[in-house]
């Protein structure tokens, strides 16, 4: 079991290992005063968890309550938030109650955003259900739902008090969704770790509490710096300015996942041929990427990523600042002209530098 200390404007630990879960009843007591609990899920996760998870909270004293959307990303809707909010009223969930999000990133993200807003902010615990939430959207504090215009348009930076991952949940993904996750995990690699990029050649599942610890202890040091996105922590963006055009122009059809393996090799096959990154780097990042069943190459052209990313909250003036690898296990962060999007896009569309000779 690893135990990571997040040390933002809330400190809370992110537990990991097999089994943790049996421990959501006496670590959320030892946590909040109250004693109402909402878990929020998604049918899938619902079905398999909810009813272990009731039993365990209802053990240390939790009277407890469920709300339950559909899975997927358009459940991340304002009508939910609303909804959410007002079952957490019908509820009468107090200050010193607390909110539980049992799933993946949809629910994590929904259900976080409710927690910032409910009273002015409600205690909640994150059980990510998923290893790209997990890995990522479970820790550091981003929440968010969709607007009509983009993705994570409204949200607020708002931590968790407690993350708990079950890695014996994580290992029993279906392959899909396991494969969704190793994008990000590949990312944490591609950004921080080249020691992530070796036990990602060794094998995930073999090594997966040791990845997912490494990715958090990456995201904490990141968080640390700049918890509300000023800086730095851009650098968790790798790939994710053509995904989420990717994920727009599909309808939401390619998961975040493969959107984001797509744009981290795009990124990385720019970057290369833009002069801002040793040569192999893509090459590396596009067959780990094969390796897990992921896509590397984008089916939509260069124009219409860019449009799409016009409306990216990273913009700002007339700039955006981009994430590129720059050697083996880092990245760095380059601002750009908005007009220079389409033409940097379009170099990620040539193959990779050491796959040309
Ligand atoms: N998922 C990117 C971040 O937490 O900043």
């Amino acid at each position: 079991m690893e135990r990571i200390r997040i040390d933002a404007s809330r400190c809370y630990d992110v537990i990991i290992g097999g089994g943790v879960l049996s421990r959501i009843g006496e670590l959320t007591a030892s946590l909040v005063k109250g004693r109402r609990c909402a878990v929020v899920s998604d049918d899938t996760t619902h079905r398999l968890f909810f009813d272990d998870v009731r039993e365990l909270l209802e053990n240390s004293g939790f009277s407890v309550s469920d709300f339950v959307i559909p899975h997927g990303e358009e459940s991340k809707s304002t009508e939910n938030y609303i909804k959410l909010l007002e079952f957490l009223a019908d509820q009468g969930l107090t200050r010193a109650d607390c909110v539980v999000a049992l799933g993946g990133g949809v629910v994590g993200d929904l259900t976080g955003f409710a927690a910032a807003s409910f009273l002015r902010g409600i205690s909640f615990v994150q059980i990510p259900t998923t290893l790209l939430s997990a890995v990522d959207s479970s820790v550091g504090g981003k929440t968010a739902i969709n607007l009509r215009a983009g993705k994570n348009l409204a949200g607020a930076f708002y931590q968790p008090s407690l993350v708990l991952c079950d890695t014996e949940i994580i290992k029993n993904l279906p392959e899909d969704i396991f494969s969704d996750g190793m994008a990000e995990v590949i990312k944490y690699g591609a950004l921080g770790s080249w020691q992530i990029l070796n036990l990602c050649h060794m094998g995930a599942h073999e090594h997966l509490e040791e990845l997912i610890a490494e990715c958090i202890r990456i995201k904490r040091d990141i968080v640390a710096q700049d918890e509300f996105d000023l800086g730095i922590r851009q650098l968790l963006n790798l790939g994710h300015t053509p995904a989420h055009s990717i994920e727009k122009l599909s309808g939401f059809e390619i998961s975040h996942g493969r959107a984001v393996a797509i744009g981290m090799c795009l990124m990385a096959r720019a970057a290369e041929h833009l002069l801002l990154c040793a040569a192999g780097v893509a090459e590396e990042i596009e067959e780990l990427c094969r390796k897990y069943s992921l896509p590397t190459e984008c089916m939509y052209d260069a124009e219409s990523l860019a449009h799409y990313a016009m409306s990216d909250k990273k913009r700002s003036s007339g700039k955006i600042t981009l994430v590129f690898p720059f050697v083996r296990g880092k990245s760095e962060l380059h601002t750009f002209d908005i007009n220079e999007l389409r033409g940097i896009f379009e170099k990620g569309f040539l193959p990779a530098i050491s796959e040309m000779f």
